[in-house]
């Protein structure tokens, strides 16, 4: 009885000390992320600060050299920095990121119209979907539907899928392709979903769910990793070849493609309930976080199957992308993805990638990776990484009731 009695102290002690630990573990993240508010509200700021200056809106997208590199409406990350600004808003409720929100996304307007390249979707939703979010401007809507008009052109129906690259146009014009269709595109179909959410059209939503269920059927190899491209017959429909563009090699895994795939899947899950992307979802996430060659920080090399791994750059865009998505998951009840989504967040929000105030060309995560094949953009701060970060953070944060 005596040795019993000595048994439950001992177990209590452990107990509460495990606690202490956890609450110490909290306590010590909880500092992380406030810090890596303040950084943001700081770099961002400074970000602003300078393009307000101007007098004119610039669209900050990396740095080159040593400079801030400014976009043109028409790139297809043009929609971030202005979304960006709204999930400071959320995180600050500061009015006056809403002020730049606004004025930077509304700059953007004739971007509805753009018909020659996929990522209409990223660029009008990450900046006029955040807007709408947030002010309830209905006239928001009506440029969502018009983009989404625009991204329709695109849809190849003997293929089922929308084209993301014009195949004779730029470098790809050298590729032999007719009508590629890269993973990223899964990200563009939030845009086509909420066009018939505001229309009550039902087009959108079929053109997405086709693309969806093709991807799903030709971009996934059996062990749940994907190809960057998939080039389709769009006159008889099928598929031509299965390649590479930003990734190492055809049958490698593009680091960030297979977070698009993870965060697209769970979107389509979102709008349609269909079991079937929940359970993508879940294969992709298997494929991500078993993969030997994962870093214990969780934030991957560049490819999964880059040559000089440990030596390889890694890239924190695909870290916070599948970190967001991982909290979107969360929402559906895989409550067993929280604690990777965190040890995401918490490597991203720590010194290795969180910049300094003052450096990093003023944005917020260092060490990502645009394009080795095209050797560009390496070990570089992306406006996309710095998003996708502030948007998981907004998400990680409502979740558990702090903000
Ligand atoms: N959507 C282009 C990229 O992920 O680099």
């Amino acid at each position: 009885m005596r040795k019993f009695t000595i048994f439950l102290s001992l177990a209590a002690l452990l107990a509460a000390c495990t606690g202490n630990d956890e609450k110490r573990q909290e306590a010590g993240n909880t500092d992380l992320f406030s810090e890596a508010i303040k950084t943001a509200e700081a770099q961002i700021g400074y970000q602003v600060k300078v393009i307000e200056e101007s007098g004119k809106i610039l669209n900050a997208r990396t740095i080159e050299n040593g400079h801030v590199q400014y976009i043109s409406r028409q790139d297809w990350t043009s929609g971030f920095f202005p979304g960006t600004m709204f999930y400071m808003y959320d995180l600050t409720k500061d009015p006056k990121w809403l002020d730049v929100g606004v004025k930077y996304t509304e700059d953007l307007d004739t971007i509805k119209h753009l018909k020659w390249h996929h990522d209409v979707g990223f660029m009008i939703d990450c900046s006029f979907g955040n807007a709408l979010r947030v002010t309830n401007n209905d006239a928001y809507k009506e440029v969502i539907i018009e983009a989404a008009n625009s991204l329709s052109t695109r849809f190849r129906p003997a293929a089922g899928v929308i084209q993301s690259w014009d195949e004779d146009r730029g470098w790809q014009a050298e590729r032999g392709w007719m009508c590629p269709v890269i993973i990223d595109n899964m990200m563009n179909l939030e845009l086509l979903f909420k066009a018939t959410e505001f229309s009550g059209d039902s087009t959108y939503y079929n053109i997405a769910v086709s693309h969806a269920n093709n991807t799903m059927k030709h971009h996934y190899r059996d062990d749940w990793s994907c190809y960057h491209v998939v080039d389709y017959d769009k006159e008889q429909g099928g598929v031509r070849s299965k390649q590479n563009a930003q990734g190492y090699a055809h049958e490698s895994a593009w680091a960030r493609g297979q977070a698009w795939g993870l965060y697209g899947f769970a979107v389509s899950y979102r709008y349609t309930g269909d079991e079937r992307y929940l359970e993508m979802a879940d294969n992709i996430y298997n494929f991500i976080f078993t993969h030997q060659n994962l870093p214990d920080d969780l934030v991957p090399y560049w490819d999964f199957n880059a040559p000089n791994i440990p030596n390889e750059p890694r890239d924190a865009s695909a870290a916070a992308i599948a970190a967001s998505a991982l909290y979107e998951l969360v929402k559906f009840g895989k409550e067993e993805y929280r604690q990777t989504a965190d040890q995401i967040m918490a490597s991203l929000a720590s010194d290795s990638y969180k910049a300094l105030v003052g450096t990093n060309g003023n944005f917020l995560l260092r060490h990502s990776v645009g394009s080795i094949p095209h050797d560009n953009e390496i070990d570089v701060p992306l406006n996309y990484a710095d998003y996708y970060f502030l948007e998981a953070l907004t998400r990680k944060m409502r979740q558990e009731g702090t903000l």
